[in-house]
């Protein structure tokens, strides 16, 4: 089985990112929506953490790809995030939901957002970009 963190500084291509992403969305649970949705978080140490949505029958519960893969990195210390892949099999490519980008401008005032289908499709998007005027912490927070 292939490790779901691998490090090769600097070295980590959308295009590789969005394979990674491609490669965890074959683990989704989503039998209730049948979209899977997969996730690779990529930070400045050069890890690359992955997700997959998981989906309850209590709906509410579900948690998407993003939030599955931020979780493994602060779980890490790994806070410093640079870019993220999110592939989902949409045409257009999907974005993160509102949640989500709630939850990585948490730990990235801005990161790179890439968006892609399994046919290829690419679509690249700034964080501040899908989310103007966050709500953020205080500097005493
Ligand atoms: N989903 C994600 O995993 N990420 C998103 O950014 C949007 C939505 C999931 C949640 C649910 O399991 C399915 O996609 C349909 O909404």
């Amino acid at each position: 089985m292939k490790p779901l963190i691998s490090s090769r500084p600097h070295a980590m291509t959308d295009r590789e990112l969005i394979e990674k992403a491609k490669r965890a969305r074959l683990k989704a649970y989503a039998p209730y929506s049948n979209s899977k949705v997969g996730a690779a978080l990529l930070t400045a140490s050069g890890r690359v953490y992955t997700g997959a949505n998981v989906e309850n029958v209590s709906y509410g519960l579900t948690v998407c790809a993003e939030r599955a893969a931020v979780q493994k990195a602060v779980n890490r210390g790994d806070k410093d995030f640079l870019k993220i892949a999110v592939v989902a099999d949409r045409n257009p490519p999907i974005t993160p939901c509102g949640a989500c980008r709630q939850v990585l401008s948490e730990f990235a005032k801005d990161m790179k957002i890439i968006c892609a289908n399994p046919q290829g499709k690419v679509r690249i998007f700034t964080l501040k970009e899908l989310l103007p005027q966050a709500f953020e912490k205080r500097s005493t927070d």
